[in-house]
């Protein structure tokens, strides 16, 4: 009887589910903020997930100042117009995104290397958020990671100053 309790309850949800997809009452528009109850679960859903996830991987520290550079032009050339940087802008149909792409500057604060490591390898669904697994190899992908834990990355200026110094192969970027 319990059981059958239970199988009923479930059916009921899972058709109330089905009518609520199927009317389109939910609200899909990219130009309107998640609520709040949205972004609570999506944001919770994401954090727990990259930590179990990142779990296993074992971060390749002390990064080294090659390290910061190689990553300061990878940054360059694929992250930037979405995350910006120190005194840098996003670019502004960034805005349109929802969620947005947050300024990394205090990424380190939130995520470990090794997570950080995995958000670039495989993205986060249901946002913008990239895979770049088949655009750059381990090695690229843990340059970036230093360059995010590195200074240019927090202090004003000196992203800036990076990249008047002509650091970056004028192609390649990575
Ligand atoms: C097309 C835009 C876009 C590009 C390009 C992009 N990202 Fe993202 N990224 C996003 C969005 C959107 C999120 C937000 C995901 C969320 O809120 O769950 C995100 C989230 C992240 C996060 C997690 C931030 C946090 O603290 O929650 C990191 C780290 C990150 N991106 C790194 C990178 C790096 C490194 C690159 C370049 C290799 C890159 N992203 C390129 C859109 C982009």
């Amino acid at each position: 009887m319990l059981l059958a309790d239970w199988a009923l309850g479930l059916g009921l949800v899972l058709v109330c589910a089905a009518l609520f997809i199927r009317s389109g009452a939910f609200d899909v528009a990219a130009s309107k903020p998640h609520s709040l109850l949205t972004y609570w679960i999506t944001q919770a859903t994401m954090t727990h997930s990259v930590k179990l996830h990142a779990r296993d991987i074992a971060a390749p520290t002390p990064f080294t100042a090659g390290q910061v550079i190689a990553g300061f032009c990878a940054y360059e050339t694929h992250c930037v117009m979405c995350h910006g940087a120190p005194s840098v802008a996003r670019q502004p149909w960034v805005n349109g995104m929802t969620p947005d792409p947050p300024y990394l500057i205090d990424a380190p604060q939130r995520w470990r290397p090794a997570e950080l490591f995995w958000i670039i390898r495989h993205g986060v669904k249901m946002t913008a958020m990239p895979a770049w697994e088949a655009s750059m190899s381990d090695r690229e992908t843990w340059n970036v990671v230093a360059f995010l834990e590195a200074a240019p990355n927090r202090q004003p200026g000196l992203y800036t100053k990076m990249r008047q110094a002509g650091l970056c192969p004028p192609a390649s970027g990575q």
